[in-house]
Protein backbone atom coordinates (compact mmCIF):
# COMPACT_ATOMS: atom_id res chain seq x y z
CA UNK A 1 0.00 0.00 0.00
CA UNK A 2 1.58 3.18 -1.18
CA UNK A 3 1.84 4.85 2.64
CA UNK A 4 1.57 8.30 0.80
CA UNK A 5 -1.77 9.13 3.34
CA UNK A 6 -1.21 6.66 6.37
CA UNK A 7 -2.28 8.91 8.73
CA UNK A 8 -4.89 10.35 7.49
CA UNK A 9 -8.69 10.27 8.01
CA UNK A 10 -10.76 11.16 5.02
CA UNK A 11 -14.75 12.22 4.69
CA UNK A 12 -15.39 10.56 1.24
CA UNK A 13 -18.90 11.57 -0.39
CA UNK A 14 -19.92 10.30 -3.29
CA UNK A 15 -23.38 11.17 -5.12
CA UNK A 16 -22.28 11.11 -9.15
CA UNK A 17 -25.06 8.36 -10.49
CA UNK A 18 -27.75 6.99 -8.25
CA UNK A 19 -26.09 5.75 -5.13
CA UNK A 20 -25.88 7.72 -2.33
CA UNK A 21 -21.92 6.95 -0.26
CA UNK A 22 -19.90 8.15 2.35
CA UNK A 23 -17.01 6.84 3.74
CA UNK A 24 -14.55 7.29 6.26
CA UNK A 25 -11.14 6.17 5.53
CA UNK A 26 -7.33 5.97 7.78
CA UNK A 27 -4.88 5.23 5.48
CA UNK A 28 -5.92 2.56 3.20
CA UNK A 29 -8.04 1.05 6.41
CA UNK A 30 -11.86 1.54 5.48
CA UNK A 31 -13.14 2.59 8.98
CA UNK A 32 -16.91 2.69 7.39
CA UNK A 33 -18.27 2.80 3.91
CA UNK A 34 -22.43 3.02 3.30
CA UNK A 35 -23.80 2.98 0.50
CA UNK A 36 -27.81 3.61 0.11
CA UNK A 37 -28.76 2.45 -3.77
CA UNK A 38 -31.94 4.21 -5.90
CA UNK A 39 -32.11 1.28 -7.59
CA UNK A 40 -36.15 0.34 -6.79
CA UNK A 41 -36.54 4.30 -7.52
CA UNK A 42 -35.22 4.05 -10.76
CA UNK A 43 -36.33 0.31 -11.98
CA UNK A 44 -39.81 0.91 -12.70
CA UNK A 45 -37.85 2.97 -15.75
CA UNK A 46 -35.02 0.81 -16.71
CA UNK A 47 -32.62 3.71 -16.58
CA UNK A 48 -31.47 6.24 -14.19
CA UNK A 49 -34.17 9.66 -13.97
CA UNK A 50 -31.55 12.22 -13.40
CA UNK A 51 -34.29 14.85 -11.09
CA UNK A 52 -35.08 11.65 -9.40
CA UNK A 53 -32.06 11.03 -8.54
CA UNK A 54 -30.80 14.14 -7.09
CA UNK A 55 -34.04 14.99 -5.28
CA UNK A 56 -33.13 11.34 -3.27
CA UNK A 57 -29.63 11.97 -2.82
CA UNK A 58 -30.96 15.14 -1.30
CA UNK A 59 -33.19 13.13 1.53
CA UNK A 60 -30.24 10.37 2.06
CA UNK A 61 -27.14 12.30 1.95
CA UNK A 62 -26.90 13.84 5.78
CA UNK A 63 -28.24 10.08 7.26
CA UNK A 64 -25.67 8.48 5.48
CA UNK A 65 -22.64 10.67 6.30
CA UNK A 66 -23.93 10.43 9.88
CA UNK A 67 -24.58 6.39 9.94
CA UNK A 68 -20.82 6.79 8.19
CA UNK A 69 -19.18 9.08 11.02
CA UNK A 70 -20.98 6.90 14.00
CA UNK A 71 -19.50 3.32 12.87
CA UNK A 72 -16.23 4.98 12.36
CA UNK A 73 -16.66 6.18 16.02
CA UNK A 74 -15.51 9.60 14.88
CA UNK A 75 -16.75 13.19 14.89
CA UNK A 76 -16.26 15.56 11.86
CA UNK A 77 -13.20 17.77 14.40
CA UNK A 78 -11.67 14.39 14.57
CA UNK A 79 -11.29 14.22 10.18
CA UNK A 80 -8.28 15.38 8.10
CA UNK A 81 -10.64 16.30 5.58
CA UNK A 82 -13.33 15.93 3.53
CA UNK A 83 -13.05 14.52 -0.36
CA UNK A 84 -15.87 14.84 -2.26
CA UNK A 85 -16.90 13.56 -6.24
CA UNK A 86 -17.00 16.64 -8.25
CA UNK A 87 -17.06 15.05 -12.15
CA UNK A 88 -18.25 13.22 -14.32
CA UNK A 89 -21.68 12.64 -13.16
CA UNK A 90 -25.01 13.66 -13.33
CA UNK A 91 -24.53 17.45 -12.53
CA UNK A 92 -27.98 17.40 -10.25
CA UNK A 93 -26.99 14.72 -8.55
CA UNK A 94 -22.97 16.11 -8.38
CA UNK A 95 -24.15 18.94 -7.03
CA UNK A 96 -25.84 17.55 -3.67
CA UNK A 97 -22.70 16.00 -2.72
CA UNK A 98 -20.17 18.99 -3.50
CA UNK A 99 -22.88 21.07 -1.43
CA UNK A 100 -23.19 19.28 1.29
CA UNK A 101 -19.30 18.97 1.58
CA UNK A 102 -18.43 22.40 1.02
CA UNK A 103 -20.96 22.83 4.07
CA UNK A 104 -19.09 20.35 6.03
CA UNK A 105 -15.47 21.82 5.45
CA UNK A 106 -16.41 25.53 5.82
CA UNK A 107 -18.41 24.43 9.15
CA UNK A 108 -15.51 22.30 10.87
CA UNK A 109 -12.84 24.14 9.16
CA UNK A 110 -11.69 21.16 7.10
CA UNK A 111 -9.80 21.38 3.73
CA UNK A 112 -11.92 20.11 0.74
CA UNK A 113 -10.94 17.79 -1.95
CA UNK A 114 -12.76 17.36 -5.36
CA UNK A 115 -12.24 14.15 -6.72
CA UNK A 116 -12.67 12.93 -10.27
CA UNK A 117 -15.06 10.04 -9.71
CA UNK A 118 -12.48 7.89 -12.60
CA UNK A 119 -9.91 8.26 -10.42
CA UNK A 120 -11.66 6.70 -7.54
CA UNK A 121 -12.09 3.73 -9.96
CA UNK A 122 -9.03 3.51 -11.51
CA UNK A 123 -7.39 3.64 -7.52
CA UNK A 124 -10.41 1.33 -5.55
CA UNK A 125 -7.62 -1.69 -5.65
CA UNK A 126 -4.67 -0.21 -3.56
CA UNK A 127 -6.92 0.08 -0.72
CA UNK A 128 -6.99 -3.71 -0.34
CA UNK A 129 -3.63 -4.52 -2.55
CA UNK A 130 -0.61 -2.86 -3.52
CA UNK A 131 -0.24 -2.52 -7.03
CA UNK A 132 3.09 -0.87 -8.05
CA UNK A 133 2.71 1.41 -11.01
CA UNK A 134 2.71 1.65 -13.99
CA UNK A 135 -0.42 -0.54 -14.98
CA UNK A 136 -3.40 -0.81 -17.30
CA UNK A 137 -6.47 0.03 -16.15
CA UNK A 138 -9.82 -1.39 -17.89
CA UNK A 139 -12.33 1.09 -16.16
CA UNK A 140 -15.63 -0.25 -17.04
CA UNK A 141 -18.88 1.42 -15.15
CA UNK A 142 -22.13 2.31 -16.72
CA UNK A 143 -21.18 5.42 -17.77
CA UNK A 144 -17.62 4.59 -18.74
CA UNK A 145 -15.54 1.91 -20.72
CA UNK A 146 -11.88 2.89 -21.61
CA UNK A 147 -8.46 2.06 -21.25
CA UNK A 148 -5.63 4.34 -19.52
CA UNK A 149 -1.64 3.88 -18.51
CA UNK A 150 -1.41 4.32 -15.09
CA UNK A 151 2.32 5.44 -14.38
CA UNK A 152 2.15 7.25 -11.17
CA UNK A 153 -0.83 9.34 -8.95
CA UNK A 154 -2.54 11.56 -10.75
CA UNK A 155 -0.83 10.58 -13.94
CA UNK A 156 -3.01 9.32 -16.43
CA UNK A 157 -3.35 8.57 -19.89
CA UNK A 158 -6.42 7.51 -22.19
CA UNK A 159 -5.67 4.75 -25.01
CA UNK A 160 -9.26 4.56 -25.90
CA UNK A 161 -12.77 4.12 -24.97
CA UNK A 162 -15.97 2.85 -26.17
CA UNK A 163 -17.50 4.37 -29.69
CA UNK A 164 -20.83 4.64 -28.58
CA UNK A 165 -22.41 2.44 -25.04
CA UNK A 166 -20.33 1.87 -22.24
CA UNK A 167 -20.14 -1.77 -21.49
CA UNK A 168 -22.38 -1.48 -18.29
CA UNK A 169 -25.11 0.32 -20.67
CA UNK A 170 -24.54 -2.68 -22.54
CA UNK A 171 -25.84 -4.99 -19.79
CA UNK A 172 -28.74 -2.29 -19.04
CA UNK A 173 -29.62 -2.02 -21.84
CA UNK A 174 -30.37 -5.75 -22.78
CA UNK A 175 -31.57 -6.87 -19.42
CA UNK A 176 -34.64 -4.02 -20.49
CA UNK A 177 -35.01 -5.61 -23.67
CA UNK A 178 -35.17 -9.32 -21.97
CA UNK A 179 -37.78 -7.65 -19.62
CA UNK A 180 -35.23 -8.38 -16.66
CA UNK A 181 -35.41 -5.39 -14.60
CA UNK A 182 -32.56 -2.26 -13.40
CA UNK A 183 -29.92 -2.28 -13.11
CA UNK A 184 -29.50 -5.52 -15.70
CA UNK A 185 -25.29 -5.87 -15.25
CA UNK A 186 -26.15 -7.90 -11.73
CA UNK A 187 -29.39 -9.50 -13.16
CA UNK A 188 -27.65 -10.89 -16.00
CA UNK A 189 -24.22 -12.03 -14.14
CA UNK A 190 -26.73 -14.40 -11.63
CA UNK A 191 -29.01 -16.01 -14.64
CA UNK A 192 -25.86 -16.79 -16.79
CA UNK A 193 -24.33 -19.15 -14.28
CA UNK A 194 -27.06 -21.06 -14.99
CA UNK A 195 -27.12 -20.94 -19.19
CA UNK A 196 -25.11 -22.16 -21.59
CA UNK A 197 -22.41 -19.23 -23.15
CA UNK A 198 -22.32 -21.43 -26.44
CA UNK A 199 -25.94 -21.96 -27.27
CA UNK A 200 -26.30 -18.63 -29.71
CA UNK A 201 -23.02 -17.05 -31.25
CA UNK A 202 -23.84 -13.25 -31.01
CA UNK A 203 -21.27 -10.99 -32.98
CA UNK A 204 -18.21 -9.48 -31.53
CA UNK A 205 -17.15 -5.94 -32.92
CA UNK A 206 -13.22 -5.17 -32.90
CA UNK A 207 -11.82 -2.17 -34.00
CA UNK A 208 -9.40 -2.24 -37.26
CA UNK A 209 -5.80 -1.40 -37.64
CA UNK A 210 -4.63 -1.98 -34.10
CA UNK A 211 -6.80 1.02 -32.72
CA UNK A 212 -8.15 0.68 -29.24
CA UNK A 213 -11.53 0.77 -28.40
CA UNK A 214 -14.82 -1.10 -27.81
CA UNK A 215 -18.24 -0.58 -29.55
CA UNK A 216 -21.70 -2.59 -28.17
CA UNK A 217 -24.00 -0.87 -30.91
CA UNK A 218 -23.70 -4.03 -33.05
CA UNK A 219 -23.98 -6.68 -30.34
CA UNK A 220 -27.40 -4.70 -29.07
CA UNK A 221 -29.14 -4.63 -32.46
CA UNK A 222 -28.50 -8.29 -33.07
CA UNK A 223 -29.71 -9.11 -29.83
CA UNK A 224 -33.02 -7.40 -30.25
CA UNK A 225 -33.24 -8.79 -33.67
CA UNK A 226 -32.41 -12.19 -31.68
CA UNK A 227 -35.39 -12.00 -29.52
CA UNK A 228 -38.16 -11.03 -32.34
CA UNK A 229 -36.74 -14.02 -34.12
CA UNK A 230 -38.26 -17.72 -34.30
CA UNK A 231 -35.02 -19.15 -32.42
CA UNK A 232 -35.94 -17.04 -29.36
CA UNK A 233 -38.88 -18.94 -28.09
CA UNK A 234 -37.10 -22.21 -28.15
CA UNK A 235 -34.15 -21.06 -25.58
CA UNK A 236 -34.13 -20.39 -22.00
CA UNK A 237 -33.42 -17.10 -20.73
CA UNK A 238 -30.72 -17.97 -18.75
CA UNK A 239 -29.00 -19.19 -22.03
CA UNK A 240 -29.67 -15.77 -23.76
CA UNK A 241 -28.17 -13.96 -20.73
CA UNK A 242 -24.82 -16.09 -20.49
CA UNK A 243 -24.08 -15.81 -24.80
CA UNK A 244 -24.80 -11.94 -24.16
CA UNK A 245 -22.54 -12.17 -21.16
CA UNK A 246 -19.79 -13.89 -23.00
CA UNK A 247 -19.89 -11.55 -25.99
CA UNK A 248 -19.36 -8.71 -23.84
CA UNK A 249 -16.62 -10.16 -21.88
CA UNK A 250 -14.85 -11.16 -25.22
CA UNK A 251 -14.80 -7.75 -26.48
CA UNK A 252 -13.30 -6.18 -22.84
CA UNK A 253 -10.33 -8.91 -22.50
CA UNK A 254 -9.17 -9.55 -25.60
CA UNK A 255 -8.27 -5.67 -26.93
CA UNK A 256 -7.01 -5.12 -22.80
CA UNK A 257 -5.06 -7.87 -23.37
CA UNK A 258 -3.97 -6.47 -26.36
CA UNK A 259 -3.42 -3.18 -25.17
CA UNK A 260 -0.82 -4.55 -22.27
CA UNK A 261 1.03 -6.33 -24.42
CA UNK A 262 1.50 -3.80 -26.86
CA UNK A 263 2.50 -1.01 -23.84
CA UNK A 264 4.88 -3.61 -22.40
CA UNK A 265 3.07 -3.35 -19.33
CA UNK A 266 2.87 -6.39 -17.02
CA UNK A 267 -0.36 -5.13 -14.73
CA UNK A 268 -3.49 -5.39 -15.49
CA UNK A 269 -6.30 -3.81 -13.03
CA UNK A 270 -9.64 -4.10 -14.30
CA UNK A 271 -12.63 -1.69 -12.04
CA UNK A 272 -15.53 -0.08 -12.28
CA UNK A 273 -19.30 -1.71 -11.28
CA UNK A 274 -18.62 -4.28 -14.38
CA UNK A 275 -15.64 -5.39 -13.01
CA UNK A 276 -18.25 -6.83 -10.51
CA UNK A 277 -19.19 -9.50 -12.91
CA UNK A 278 -18.30 -13.07 -11.97
CA UNK A 279 -17.30 -14.41 -15.80
CA UNK A 280 -15.18 -11.02 -16.87
CA UNK A 281 -13.14 -11.71 -13.09
CA UNK A 282 -12.49 -15.02 -14.06
CA UNK A 283 -11.64 -14.49 -17.91
CA UNK A 284 -9.40 -11.48 -17.32
CA UNK A 285 -7.52 -14.06 -14.90
CA UNK A 286 -7.53 -16.88 -16.99
CA UNK A 287 -5.89 -14.59 -20.40
CA UNK A 288 -3.90 -13.10 -18.46
CA UNK A 289 -2.22 -16.24 -16.78
CA UNK A 290 -1.66 -17.65 -20.00
CA UNK A 291 0.49 -14.30 -20.89
CA UNK A 292 2.22 -14.00 -17.57
CA UNK A 293 0.57 -11.02 -16.87
CA UNK A 294 -0.67 -9.79 -13.32
CA UNK A 295 -4.39 -9.10 -13.02
CA UNK A 296 -5.73 -6.90 -10.48
CA UNK A 297 -9.58 -7.14 -9.57
CA UNK A 298 -11.18 -5.05 -6.17
CA UNK A 299 -13.54 -7.44 -4.49
CA UNK A 300 -16.81 -5.99 -5.76
CA UNK A 301 -17.89 -3.65 -2.82
CA UNK A 302 -15.22 -1.67 -4.04
CA UNK A 303 -15.73 -2.24 -7.70
CA UNK A 304 -19.36 -0.39 -7.90
CA UNK A 305 -19.80 3.05 -6.88
CA UNK A 306 -18.31 3.84 -3.31
CA UNK A 307 -17.44 6.66 -1.18
CA UNK A 308 -14.15 4.76 0.11
CA UNK A 309 -12.53 4.89 -3.20
CA UNK A 310 -13.36 8.70 -3.37
CA UNK A 311 -11.85 9.09 0.15
CA UNK A 312 -8.77 7.31 -1.16
CA UNK A 313 -8.08 9.06 -3.99
CA UNK A 314 -8.43 12.80 -2.15
CA UNK A 315 -5.81 11.86 0.49
CA UNK A 316 -2.37 11.41 -1.61
CA UNK A 317 -4.21 15.14 -3.20
CA UNK A 318 -4.53 15.94 0.02
CA UNK A 319 -1.18 15.31 1.19
CA UNK A 320 0.06 17.16 -2.06
CA UNK A 321 -1.14 20.28 -0.31
CA UNK A 322 -4.00 20.15 -2.87
CA UNK A 323 -7.01 21.70 -2.06
CA UNK A 324 -10.69 22.64 -3.34
CA UNK A 325 -11.87 26.45 -3.15
CA UNK A 326 -15.37 26.78 -1.55
CA UNK A 327 -16.21 27.54 -5.31
CA UNK A 328 -15.94 23.88 -6.42
CA UNK A 329 -18.23 23.52 -8.78
CA UNK A 330 -19.88 19.91 -10.26
CA UNK A 331 -18.89 19.05 -13.79
CA UNK A 332 -20.62 16.66 -15.85
CA UNK A 333 -17.87 16.20 -18.18
CA UNK A 334 -14.64 15.59 -16.46
CA UNK A 335 -11.81 14.04 -18.36
CA UNK A 336 -9.51 12.16 -16.16
O1 LIG B 1 -19.40 2.00 -11.40
P1 LIG B 1 -20.88 1.92 -11.32
O2 LIG B 1 -21.49 1.49 -10.00
O3 LIG B 1 -21.54 3.29 -11.71
C1 LIG B 1 -21.02 4.09 -12.74
O4 LIG B 1 -20.05 4.82 -12.48
O5 LIG B 1 -21.56 3.94 -13.86
O6 LIG B 1 -21.35 0.94 -12.48
C2 LIG B 1 -22.70 0.63 -12.67
C3 LIG B 1 -22.80 -0.36 -13.81
C4 LIG B 1 -24.24 -0.67 -14.21
O7 LIG B 1 -24.36 -0.55 -15.61
C5 LIG B 1 -24.43 -2.11 -13.75
O8 LIG B 1 -25.34 -2.84 -14.57
C6 LIG B 1 -23.02 -2.65 -13.87
O9 LIG B 1 -22.20 -1.59 -13.44
N1 LIG B 1 -22.82 -3.85 -13.02
C7 LIG B 1 -22.54 -5.06 -13.52
C8 LIG B 1 -22.49 -5.95 -12.42
N2 LIG B 1 -22.71 -5.22 -11.28
C9 LIG B 1 -22.90 -3.92 -11.67
N3 LIG B 1 -22.37 -5.46 -14.80
C10 LIG B 1 -22.12 -6.77 -14.98
N4 LIG B 1 -22.07 -7.69 -13.99
C11 LIG B 1 -22.23 -7.32 -12.70
N5 LIG B 1 -22.16 -8.23 -11.72
ZN1 LIG C 1 -18.74 4.66 -11.07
Amino acid sequence: MPSFSESLTILGIETSCDDTAAAVLCGSTVLSSIVSSQDEVHSPYGGVVPELASRHHMRSILPIIDRALETANLRLEQLDGVAVTCGPGLVGSLLVGVSVAKSLAMASNLPLIGVNHLEGHLLAIQIEHVVPFPFLCLLVSGGHTSLYVARGLGDYTALGGTRDDAAGEAFDKAAKMLGLGYPGGHIIDQLAQQGNATAIRFPRAHLKNGKVGFSYSGLKTALRQFIYSQDSRQLRMEDIAASYQEAVVDMLVGPTIQAALGQGLTRIVVSGGVSANSRLRQRMREEGEKLGLQVFVPSPKLCTDNAAMIAYAGAWRLVQGQRAGFNLNAAAMLPL
